[in-house]
């Protein structure tokens, strides 16, 4: 049989392919083992989570607390105590040890609420440290804030909250009109009713609480205020609006309920005019 000169040259692209291959597969075995070998897998401790934050501030009297944290932009955690002395915790922030003793001596560490997938980065350090306490978010981010987490949740807001706590204390409410989170109605002793919610609503000043950084993302973002009244973010109308008029009906109906104080995720808490204020946050969307 005669071979011709592009037999040959076939021949040779099947061998050139065949060893590129090999060689390709040998060095992606080699860059997989050499990354292996350099990830060393170190359990962070509780001192390894603590950010700068600011004193635990009471809101209202025996049954909320926040604690604001230097994040970007700051961030705040809530406290909240119930009739039994246990702890539901929206937004947790690792504290330092002399704060986080305080925080202990208000109660026991029950549950802890993360809001959305934004807030998710020091919820394993308090399951470390208080084993027995539940770990809860909404249900519509579970799948994506189990993938961001180092460990199994407890459940979901909606199915499991109120096993841990009455919802006459502590009840979720959901944002009709919007996705990704919640918000919360708690009761404050004589009647009085507090709001939490995360990042639908932010009162962030542009002239505190922010650093540069803070300040840059904040704008482009639409997150920061005067400080007095309070705004639906850009990011967020951008992220989890999902009807602008539901979500506007929505936030008109929490205006009505006369609430004591709002708290928020990001900014200063209101406990002046929430009514008037919720109402002008319809006017910011
Ligand atoms: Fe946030």
């Amino acid at each position: 049989m005669e071979i011709s000169i592009w037999d040959i040259i076939e021949i040779e692209n099947v061998l050139i392919t065949v060893v590129l291959v090999l060689i390709l597969k040998v060095v992606a075995d080699k860059w997989k083992a050499h990354k292996k070998k350099n990830t060393i897998v170190v359990e962070k401790e509780w001192k390894d989570y603590v950010l700068p934050h600011g004193p635990l501030v009471e809101l209202s009297k025996g049954k909320l607390w926040s604690v604001t944290g230097k994040f970007t932009p700051d961030r705040n955690m809530i406290i909240y105590k119930t009739n039994d002395d246990k702890l539901i915790i929206h937004s947790a922030i690792v504290l330092d040890e002399k704060t986080q003793k305080q925080v202990e001596l208000l109660g026991t560490p029950h549950v802890v609420i993360i809001p959305n997938r934004f807030h998710c980065r020091d919820a394993k350090a308090y399951k470390n440290r208080y084993p027995e306490i539940k770990v809860l978010c909404p249900l519509d981010s579970f799948t994506m804030i189990s993938k961001k987490v180092d460990f199994v949740l407890d459940g979901s807001v909606e199915r499991a909250l109120a096993t841990y706590v009455s919802s006459e204390e502590f009840a979720y409410i959901v944002p009709v009109g919007a996705k990704g989170e919640l918000s919360y109605e708690v009761a404050l002793g004589n009647g009085n009713k507090g709001l939490i919610v995360c990042d639908l609503m932010f009162n962030l000043p542009s002239s505190e609480a922010c650093d540069w950084l803070g300040w840059i993302i904040g704008s482009i973002l639409g997150s920061l205020t005067d400080g007095k009244q309070p705004r639906v973010s850009r990011l967020f109308r951008f992220l989890a609006l999902t009807d602008k008029a539901q979500f506007k009906q929505w936030v008109s109906e929490q205006a009505k309920k006369s609430y004591k104080v709002v708290c928020v995720a990001h900014g200063k808490h209101i406990t002046e005019q929430c009514q008037q204020k919720l109402s002008n946050v319809v006017k910011t969307l």
